[in-house]
């Protein structure tokens, strides 16, 4: 048994208060991880004020945890004590089970989720299975890392899975946390990038991040000239659209992709897609390989999250910043 301090909530939206608890032996596939930044996501907040209705209290959020490795279990052979690694949503999963056996451990039926029924990254120390703990490359900056953990992937992945070509034009619907990611990703893919935003001022970041055009979000009107433009338009907004106008911005054969959380269903009728052969679809974070080349991919393009630090101990005033959609454009809590 070791004590490691947590930062927990006991309800949704109660405050939250640093506290000491016990954890029990370290599993033998496991890894501990001293964090010494953690990034804070969307995704924690509508988890600490149960907005999805899964969250346990006392609840600790935090899945774009990035520290030292401290302690390996004792199958562990592909991490050293000592070594940098990040830790995401997932933090276990089935390593038998057909998807991880095809590569997509992101899929896996199962999948502990590190901030689900769990201690998460808002901590001294995480802990989670070994494959999950990716190692970080030299060159990149461990500071501003975290938030490729979850932001990151979630928006780097569809563009391996969906194999994006640079002559693609796409969009991104959201220059927050993931979307700022995204128009970086697109843009060094070669992509001609839209930045759909419904705040005015955020334009011309989003041209410094590499948008080559900035849209309304809030104005399907402004939609009509684009009709029938977009090979990939990619939404990470947790709000309602006009997705049937937003649909009528793909090109034949284009696909309208979501990784933000939409509160209500869609409203799309199968004949927006039929006749243009267009595609809706959705997909969690991505899987631990896909990850180590999104951090080569970020070394290798200088590409890193623009982030605000603040102390752990100000957790609270960083889910405020949040909730008032002031981050820009990434919230990392940072250990003292
Ligand atoms: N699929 C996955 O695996 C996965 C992983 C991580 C997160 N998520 C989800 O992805 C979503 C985004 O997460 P995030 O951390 O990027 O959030 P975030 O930093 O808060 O960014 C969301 C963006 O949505 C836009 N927005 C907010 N309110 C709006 C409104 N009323 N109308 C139009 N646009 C609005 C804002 O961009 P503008 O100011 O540019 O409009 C905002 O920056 C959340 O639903 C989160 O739960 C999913
Ligand atoms: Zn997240």
């Amino acid at each position: 048994m070791s004590k490691i301090t947590v930062w927990s909530a006991d309800g949704p939206k109660q405050a939250i208060q640093a506290k000491e608890t016990e954890v029990g032996p370290l599993k033998a596939d496991e890894v501990e991880v001293k964090v010494d930044f953690c990034g804070l996501c969307h995704s924690d907040y509508s988890m600490w004020t149960n907005e999805w209705g899964f969250t346990a209290y006392p609840f600790v959020g935090g899945h774009e945890a990035v520290g030292t490795v401290s302690a390996i279990g004792e199958l562990v052979e592909h991490l050293k004590v000592g070594q940098k690694v990040g830790v995401g949503w997932v933090s276990r999963s089935n390593l038998n089970s057909p998807e991880s056996l095809s590569g997509d451990h992101n899929l896996s039926a199962g999948n502990e989720m590190t901030i689900v029924g769990r201690y998460g990254g808002f901590a001294d120390t995480v802990r989670c299975q070994s494959v999950w703990a990716i190692p970080l490359p030299d060159s990149l900056d461990i500071k501003s890392a975290g938030p490729l953990f979850c932001g990151g992937i979630t928006v780097f992945n569809p563009m391996v899975q969906f194999d994006l070509k640079p002559t693609d034009k796409v969009a991104v619907i959201g220059i927050g946390g993931l979307g700022h990611l995204a128009i970086q990703f697109l843009n060094k893919w070669g992509c001609e990038v839209t930045a759909f935003t419904s705040s005015p001022d955020k334009s011309d970041e989003a041209k410094e991040f590499g948008a080559h055009h900035t849209v309304s979000s809030r104005d399907s009107e402004e939609w009509k000239s684009l009709r029938g433009k977009f090979d990939f338009v990619i939404s990470t907004v947790a709000v309602d659209m006009d997705w049937k106008a937003m649909t009528a911005t793909l090109a034949p054969k284009g696909r309208l992709h979501f990784v933000g959380v939409v509160p209500s269903e869609l409203g799309l009728r199968v004949g927006d897609l039929m006749s243009q052969q267009r595609s809706i679809s959705s997909s969690p974070v991505g899987a631990p390989q896909v990850i180590a080349t999104m951090l080569e991919f970020c070394a290798r393009h200088d590409i890193r999250p623009q982030i605000e630090v603040f102390p752990m101990s100000k957790i609270n005033e960083a889910m405020t910043h949040l909730e008032d959609g002031k981050a820009r454009y990434r919230i990392v809590l940072e250990n003292s």
